[in-house]
């Protein structure tokens, strides 16, 4: 009796540990989502669609690289501040996109904040 509560409160905290993580959404506990980007491989936002990256309020303040080279992204839904930079790391050039509104360039990393 003693052993099975045990395990069970292990249980539980190591599924505490799992919501506690930043990008894994594994106990479908209210995770708003905030923010939509498309990403083509060439300017103009038409060509060579990428598909979306989908932001949840649990990814903001984090660090991202894009997984493709991009020519060019679009945002949607834009409920927080999407910043996109010339480095891996979201720290040179930060250029803070518009919603809904092509912007060319070969970014590498972007960070949202809300
Ligand atoms: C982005 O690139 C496309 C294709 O080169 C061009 O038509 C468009 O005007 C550019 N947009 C901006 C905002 O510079």
């Amino acid at each position: 009796m003693f052993f099975a509560s045990l395990v069970a409160a292990i249980a539980l905290a190591v599924i505490q540990r799992a919501c506690a993580a930043p990008i894994l959404d594994v106990c479908g506990r209210n995770d708003p989502h905030e923010l939509d980007i498309r990403t083509f491989g060439v300017e103009g936002c038409q060509d060579e669609n990428q598909g979306v990256y989908t932001l949840e309020l649990s990814q903001s303040n984090v660090c991202y690289t894009f997984v493709d080279p991009i020519g060019s992204l679009t945002v949607a839904d834009n409920l927080c501040t999407l910043t996109i930079y010339d480095d891996d790391a979201c720290t040179e050039a930060p250029v803070v996109v518009p919603t809904n509104i092509c912007q060319n360039g070969t970014w590498k990393s972007y960070k949202m904040t809300c």
